[in-house]
């Protein structure tokens, strides 16, 4: 048997999970000398190393506790601190602390969906939430999307046209994963508009709204209705190695979650809560450490964007995006995915839209994020992708 087949004793549901192609290939963007525009993670160099010692010896030193089993909801102290990341004041009860907000995409739609119901999602879309909701039978309806983030025109035509209600509508509304695309207010509004007259829910994902490097905030997805369910998550703010989110929602959605939590994890790690609470509740330091964030990685995306323009002019396109960590880039007439073998030969990595696509045909975009790298680096991957392409005058640098 060959080692890309499923091993037999495999269960259907992990046989259809098996990792992609794509997947296979950027553990080559690992290598050393090649520049990966391709992961989707944080600068480790701006974790807050000192400060989450420092929490960790403190909780440790005043409760035992913090190491002890806990509640599956989550401590009291971290379910209240996620008002800090939703921007407004949650009551306790309705939120449920996560592994990650990936446990909470997980968890929703373990609690919501049976197989076969459908689940509508950008297209494109953050990979994760695509497999969360794959691996529990959702049938995925995508929506396109432009730089006013998802459709919904669309949505609302086919609802009207009498298309299958869904059992809820994913959005990252800010700062998308991959496109960088922030949802428009009227769009937010008609999106609330429509499950409210229809009864879906919008799972709202949002691990990027702090990441704003332009612009002013858009107001959150209908505020105070019960048909919106909010995910934030330390892991872009914080450190990803914490593992803690929040699922803020309905108090039946929340307690169906807890129970189906249980059997995942009992509770998320206890210590990792303490020191979350720590440091939110700081919030002068917090919002230091934000606006640390903020200009770093603006500085990043200025010098992606200026090396894109230099190497590649009019034969690149994109929009700059005004937060988060993603370009989103056209090379009109480039397979992505076709060339990802040679551009990883020529020293970079980036992840073709082939990766984030339901259905759509993006064959000539790419993501390319601007978090980890030294921005010094951007204008050699630019170099090294023109050259990949093979685009007249560029040549490996
Ligand atoms: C849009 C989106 N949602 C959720 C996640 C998962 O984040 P977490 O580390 O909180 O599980 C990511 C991670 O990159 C993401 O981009």
């Amino acid at each position: 048997m060959s080692s890309s087949e499923p091993h037999p004793n495999l269960s259907k549901r992990a046989k259809g999970a098996q990792s992609s192609v794509i997947r296979e290939l950027l553990q080559h963007a690992k290598q050393p000398g090649v520049i990966s525009l391709a992961g989707g993670i944080p600068d480790p160099d701006l974790f807050p190393v000192g400060e989450i010692s420092h929490a960790a010896q403190q909780a440790l030193a005043e409760d035992a506790g913090v190491l002890q089993y806990g509640l599956t909801n989550g401590e009291l102290g971290t379910r209240e601190a996620a008002s800090v990341l939703m921007g407004f004041d949650v009551d306790p009860r309705r939120v449920l602390v996560t592994t990650g907000s990936q446990q909470g995409l997980d968890l929703v739609t373990k609690v919501l969906v049976d197989v076969g119901d459908t689940v509508v999602v950008g297209d494109p879309s953050y990979l994760g939430a695509l497999q969360a909701f794959r691996s529990h039978g959702a049938a995925l309806d995508p929506l396109p999307v432009d730089e006013a983030g998802v459709d919904v025109d669309v949505l609302e035509t086919r609802l009207e046209a009498g298309g299958s209600v869904p059992k809820f509508v994913y959005v990252v509304a800010n700062f998308q994963n991959p496109t960088g695309a922030v949802l428009s207010a009227p769009r937010r509004r008609q999106l609330i508009r429509l499950a409210e007259r229809y009864g879906f829910l919008i799972v709202e994902d949002d691990p990027y709204g702090q990441l704003r490097y332009d612009g002013t905030a858009v107001e959150p997805i209908g505020l105070g209705s019960d048909q919106v369910v909010r995910m934030r998550s330390t892991s872009k703010v914080l450190a990803p190695g914490l593992r803690v989110g929040w699922t803020e929602g309905p108090a039946w959605l929340i307690d169906a979650m807890s129970v189906a939590k249980q059997s995942a994890d009992l509770h998320t790690s206890t210590l990792s809560q303490a020191v979350v609470t720590r440091l939110l509740m700081r919030t002068d330091w917090f919002e230091t450490h934000l606006a640390t964030l903020v200009g770093q990685y603006r500085a990043r995306r200025d010098a992606l964007c200026s090396a894109l323009e230099a190497t590649f002019g009019t034969q690149a396109q994109y929009q700059r995006p005004e937060g988060g960590m993603f370009i989103w880039a056209r090379f009109p007439g480039h397979d992505m995915t076709a060339q990802l073998p040679q551009a990883l030969e020529g020293g970079v990595a980036y992840v073709p839209a082939s990766a984030f696509m339901v259905s759509g045909d993006r064959d000539d975009w790419a993501r390319l994020s601007f978090a980890t790298q030294d921005p010094e680096d951007f204008l050699t991957a630019a170099e090294r992708l023109a050259a990949a392409l093979q685009l007249p005058g560029c040549s490996i640098a």
